[in-house]
Protein backbone atom coordinates (compact mmCIF):
# COMPACT_ATOMS: atom_id res chain seq x y z
CA UNK A 1 0.00 0.00 0.00
CA UNK A 2 1.14 3.57 -1.11
CA UNK A 3 -0.10 6.59 0.63
CA UNK A 4 0.55 10.17 0.71
CA UNK A 5 -0.11 12.28 3.93
CA UNK A 6 -1.47 15.78 3.06
CA UNK A 7 -2.41 18.74 4.83
CA UNK A 8 -1.17 21.85 6.39
CA UNK A 9 2.05 22.63 8.70
CA UNK A 10 1.71 21.25 11.61
CA UNK A 11 -1.28 18.40 11.27
CA UNK A 12 0.69 15.88 11.88
CA UNK A 13 2.38 14.12 8.67
CA UNK A 14 5.84 13.65 9.95
CA UNK A 15 4.87 12.43 13.24
CA UNK A 16 1.89 9.87 11.85
CA UNK A 17 4.84 8.83 8.93
CA UNK A 18 6.95 7.77 11.98
CA UNK A 19 4.14 5.43 13.27
CA UNK A 20 3.45 4.25 9.88
CA UNK A 21 7.36 3.20 9.21
CA UNK A 22 7.24 1.75 12.70
CA UNK A 23 3.86 -0.39 12.35
CA UNK A 24 3.61 -0.99 9.02
CA UNK A 25 7.12 -0.95 7.29
CA UNK A 26 7.01 1.86 4.98
CA UNK A 27 9.54 3.74 3.14
CA UNK A 28 9.08 8.11 4.47
CA UNK A 29 9.86 9.99 1.42
CA UNK A 30 9.80 13.48 3.07
CA UNK A 31 10.36 17.15 1.04
CA UNK A 32 11.09 18.90 3.71
CA UNK A 33 13.55 16.26 5.43
CA UNK A 34 15.11 15.76 2.33
CA UNK A 35 15.72 19.57 1.82
CA UNK A 36 17.09 20.17 5.73
CA UNK A 37 19.37 16.90 5.29
CA UNK A 38 20.78 18.32 2.19
CA UNK A 39 21.10 22.19 4.21
CA UNK A 40 22.99 20.21 6.67
CA UNK A 41 25.70 19.12 4.53
CA UNK A 42 25.29 22.28 3.03
CA UNK A 43 25.28 20.60 -0.57
CA UNK A 44 23.95 23.05 -3.79
CA UNK A 45 20.78 22.01 -3.16
CA UNK A 46 20.50 22.83 0.12
CA UNK A 47 21.86 25.82 -0.07
CA UNK A 48 19.00 26.58 -3.02
CA UNK A 49 16.06 25.54 -0.83
CA UNK A 50 17.29 27.30 2.13
CA UNK A 51 16.61 30.55 0.46
CA UNK A 52 12.53 29.61 0.41
CA UNK A 53 12.45 27.38 3.34
CA UNK A 54 13.57 29.97 5.92
CA UNK A 55 10.96 33.01 4.51
CA UNK A 56 8.32 29.67 4.30
CA UNK A 57 7.90 30.07 0.54
CA UNK A 58 7.58 26.91 -1.40
CA UNK A 59 11.08 25.43 -3.49
CA UNK A 60 10.49 25.76 -6.69
CA UNK A 61 8.80 22.79 -8.47
CA UNK A 62 11.75 21.30 -10.90
CA UNK A 63 13.97 21.23 -7.96
CA UNK A 64 11.32 19.41 -5.81
CA UNK A 65 9.87 16.92 -8.85
CA UNK A 66 13.53 16.23 -9.40
CA UNK A 67 14.43 14.74 -5.97
CA UNK A 68 11.21 12.89 -5.82
CA UNK A 69 11.77 11.23 -8.90
CA UNK A 70 15.36 9.94 -7.68
CA UNK A 71 13.95 8.99 -4.46
CA UNK A 72 10.70 6.91 -6.31
CA UNK A 73 13.09 4.96 -8.77
CA UNK A 74 15.28 3.75 -5.82
CA UNK A 75 12.02 1.89 -3.64
CA UNK A 76 13.04 -1.37 -5.00
CA UNK A 77 9.41 -2.39 -4.41
CA UNK A 78 8.94 -0.75 -0.76
CA UNK A 79 5.87 0.52 0.24
CA UNK A 80 5.99 3.91 0.50
CA UNK A 81 4.57 7.15 2.13
CA UNK A 82 5.19 10.31 0.21
CA UNK A 83 4.96 13.32 2.88
CA UNK A 84 4.97 17.13 1.91
CA UNK A 85 4.94 16.56 -1.85
CA UNK A 86 2.68 17.17 -3.90
CA UNK A 87 2.17 20.62 -3.00
CA UNK A 88 1.63 22.88 -6.12
CA UNK A 89 -0.85 21.38 -9.66
CA UNK A 90 2.07 21.03 -11.26
CA UNK A 91 3.83 18.72 -8.75
CA UNK A 92 0.76 16.64 -8.71
CA UNK A 93 0.83 16.18 -12.17
CA UNK A 94 4.02 15.54 -12.34
CA UNK A 95 3.35 12.62 -9.72
CA UNK A 96 0.65 11.34 -11.47
CA UNK A 97 3.36 11.19 -14.46
CA UNK A 98 6.35 9.52 -12.57
CA UNK A 99 3.77 6.84 -10.77
CA UNK A 100 2.61 5.35 -14.36
CA UNK A 101 6.32 5.64 -15.89
CA UNK A 102 7.33 3.35 -12.73
CA UNK A 103 4.52 1.09 -12.73
CA UNK A 104 3.03 2.60 -9.10
CA UNK A 105 0.16 3.03 -7.85
CA UNK A 106 -1.08 5.89 -4.98
CA UNK A 107 -3.63 3.90 -3.04
CA UNK A 108 -4.82 6.69 -0.62
CA UNK A 109 -4.53 10.02 -0.26
CA UNK A 110 -4.79 10.99 3.89
CA UNK A 111 -5.76 14.35 4.17
CA UNK A 112 -5.25 15.80 8.11
CA UNK A 113 -7.95 18.26 9.50
CA UNK A 114 -6.69 20.57 12.00
CA UNK A 115 -7.94 24.01 13.41
CA UNK A 116 -5.43 26.88 12.36
CA UNK A 117 -4.89 27.58 16.35
CA UNK A 118 -3.46 24.01 17.02
CA UNK A 119 -1.32 24.22 13.99
CA UNK A 120 0.18 27.68 15.41
CA UNK A 121 0.75 25.59 18.78
CA UNK A 122 1.71 22.73 17.67
CA UNK A 123 4.30 24.70 14.84
CA UNK A 124 5.34 27.00 17.69
CA UNK A 125 6.02 24.91 20.34
CA UNK A 126 7.85 22.24 18.31
CA UNK A 127 11.76 21.26 18.73
CA UNK A 128 13.70 19.00 16.76
CA UNK A 129 16.72 17.09 17.19
CA UNK A 130 19.72 18.55 15.19
CA UNK A 131 21.41 15.07 15.11
CA UNK A 132 18.88 12.48 14.02
CA UNK A 133 15.86 14.51 13.42
CA UNK A 134 13.58 13.32 15.87
CA UNK A 135 10.57 15.72 16.59
CA UNK A 136 9.14 16.82 20.21
CA UNK A 137 7.11 19.44 21.47
CA UNK A 138 7.26 21.74 24.51
CA UNK A 139 4.08 20.86 25.86
CA UNK A 140 2.35 17.00 24.32
CA UNK A 141 5.57 16.19 24.13
CA UNK A 142 9.22 17.25 26.06
CA UNK A 143 12.47 16.35 25.89
CA UNK A 144 13.48 14.08 29.32
CA UNK A 145 16.43 16.65 29.17
CA UNK A 146 15.45 20.09 28.79
CA UNK A 147 17.59 20.70 25.35
CA UNK A 148 18.75 17.37 24.75
CA UNK A 149 17.08 14.50 22.23
CA UNK A 150 15.80 11.33 24.06
CA UNK A 151 17.21 9.39 20.81
CA UNK A 152 20.61 10.48 20.38
CA UNK A 153 21.74 13.30 22.85
CA UNK A 154 22.00 15.74 20.12
CA UNK A 155 21.15 19.33 20.63
CA UNK A 156 17.32 20.24 20.13
CA UNK A 157 16.49 23.48 18.89
CA UNK A 158 13.30 25.49 17.05
CA UNK A 159 13.12 24.93 13.10
CA UNK A 160 14.05 28.27 11.23
CA UNK A 161 10.60 28.62 9.98
CA UNK A 162 8.61 27.64 13.07
CA UNK A 163 8.82 31.68 14.22
CA UNK A 164 5.42 32.75 14.51
CA UNK A 165 5.84 35.28 11.59
CA UNK A 166 6.82 32.52 9.06
CA UNK A 167 4.27 30.19 10.61
CA UNK A 168 1.64 33.00 8.86
CA UNK A 169 3.45 32.58 5.63
CA UNK A 170 3.57 28.96 5.23
CA UNK A 171 -0.09 28.85 6.42
CA UNK A 172 -1.45 31.39 3.81
CA UNK A 173 0.80 29.33 1.06
CA UNK A 174 -0.60 26.40 2.41
CA UNK A 175 -3.98 27.69 1.52
CA UNK A 176 -3.22 29.25 -1.95
CA UNK A 177 -1.40 26.67 -3.14
CA UNK A 178 -1.90 23.76 -1.68
CA UNK A 179 -5.16 23.23 -0.16
CA UNK A 180 -6.54 23.20 -3.91
CA UNK A 181 -5.30 19.19 -4.30
CA UNK A 182 -8.16 18.65 -1.98
CA UNK A 183 -10.07 18.75 -5.21
CA UNK A 184 -7.94 16.93 -7.43
CA UNK A 185 -7.44 13.98 -5.02
CA UNK A 186 -11.26 13.85 -4.48
CA UNK A 187 -11.66 13.44 -8.37
CA UNK A 188 -9.57 10.50 -8.13
CA UNK A 189 -11.66 8.86 -5.62
CA UNK A 190 -8.67 8.53 -3.37
CA UNK A 191 -9.15 11.47 -0.26
CA UNK A 192 -9.77 10.23 3.10
CA UNK A 193 -10.58 12.86 5.31
CA UNK A 194 -9.10 12.02 8.71
CA UNK A 195 -9.71 14.26 12.02
CA UNK A 196 -6.17 15.03 13.00
CA UNK A 197 -6.59 16.55 16.72
CA UNK A 198 -6.38 14.72 19.98
CA UNK A 199 -3.57 12.09 20.97
CA UNK A 200 -0.99 11.02 18.10
CA UNK A 201 -1.91 7.30 18.87
CA UNK A 202 -5.51 8.15 18.36
CA UNK A 203 -4.68 10.04 14.98
CA UNK A 204 -3.18 6.53 14.37
CA UNK A 205 -5.77 4.83 14.99
CA UNK A 206 -8.40 6.64 12.71
CA UNK A 207 -5.53 6.22 10.08
CA UNK A 208 -5.63 2.59 10.15
CA UNK A 209 -9.11 2.01 10.05
CA UNK A 210 -9.40 4.24 7.02
CA UNK A 211 -6.23 3.10 4.83
CA UNK A 212 -7.71 -0.62 5.62
CA UNK A 213 -11.81 -0.55 3.79
P1 LIG B 1 7.92 20.37 5.56
O1 LIG B 1 9.02 19.92 6.40
O2 LIG B 1 7.20 19.40 4.68
O3 LIG B 1 6.92 21.17 6.49
P2 LIG B 1 5.34 21.26 6.55
O4 LIG B 1 4.53 20.65 5.48
O5 LIG B 1 5.14 22.70 6.77
O6 LIG B 1 4.99 20.33 7.69
P3 LIG B 1 5.62 20.32 9.07
O7 LIG B 1 6.89 19.51 9.09
O8 LIG B 1 5.75 21.72 9.63
O9 LIG B 1 4.46 19.65 9.94
P4 LIG B 1 3.94 18.16 10.04
O10 LIG B 1 2.58 18.10 9.44
O11 LIG B 1 4.94 17.17 9.57
O12 LIG B 1 3.78 18.10 11.62
P5 LIG B 1 4.63 17.31 12.73
O13 LIG B 1 4.28 15.86 12.69
O14 LIG B 1 6.06 17.68 12.71
O15 LIG B 1 8.40 21.54 4.57
C1 LIG B 1 9.20 22.60 5.04
C2 LIG B 1 9.53 23.53 3.88
O16 LIG B 1 10.25 22.81 2.86
C3 LIG B 1 8.33 24.15 3.15
O17 LIG B 1 7.83 25.31 3.80
C4 LIG B 1 8.96 24.46 1.77
O18 LIG B 1 9.76 25.61 1.83
C5 LIG B 1 9.89 23.26 1.54
N1 LIG B 1 9.19 22.17 0.83
C6 LIG B 1 8.96 20.91 1.32
N2 LIG B 1 8.28 20.18 0.41
C7 LIG B 1 8.09 20.98 -0.67
C8 LIG B 1 7.42 20.80 -1.90
N3 LIG B 1 6.81 19.64 -2.22
N4 LIG B 1 7.40 21.84 -2.77
C9 LIG B 1 8.02 23.00 -2.49
N5 LIG B 1 8.65 23.24 -1.32
C10 LIG B 1 8.68 22.24 -0.40
O19 LIG B 1 3.95 17.92 14.05
C11 LIG B 1 4.13 19.27 14.40
C12 LIG B 1 4.24 19.39 15.94
O20 LIG B 1 3.01 18.99 16.52
C13 LIG B 1 5.32 18.47 16.56
O21 LIG B 1 5.90 19.14 17.64
C14 LIG B 1 4.54 17.25 17.06
O22 LIG B 1 5.14 16.65 18.18
C15 LIG B 1 3.18 17.88 17.42
N6 LIG B 1 2.06 16.98 17.16
C16 LIG B 1 1.83 16.23 16.05
N7 LIG B 1 0.67 15.55 16.18
C17 LIG B 1 0.15 15.91 17.40
C18 LIG B 1 -1.03 15.54 18.10
N8 LIG B 1 -1.91 14.68 17.59
N9 LIG B 1 -1.24 16.10 19.31
C19 LIG B 1 -0.34 16.97 19.86
N10 LIG B 1 0.80 17.34 19.23
C20 LIG B 1 1.04 16.82 18.03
Amino acid sequence: MNLLLFGPPGAGKGTQSTFLVEKLDMRHISTGDLFRSAMKNNTELGQKAKQYMDKGQLVPDEIVIGMVEEKLKSLSGQSFILDGFPRTEPQAKALDQLLTQLDLKLDWVVSLNVPDETLISRLTGRRVCKGCGAVYHVDSKPTQKSGVCDVCGGEVIQRADDKEDVIKDRLEVYRKSTAPLIDYYQAQNKLLDIDGTGATEAVFERIKAAVAK
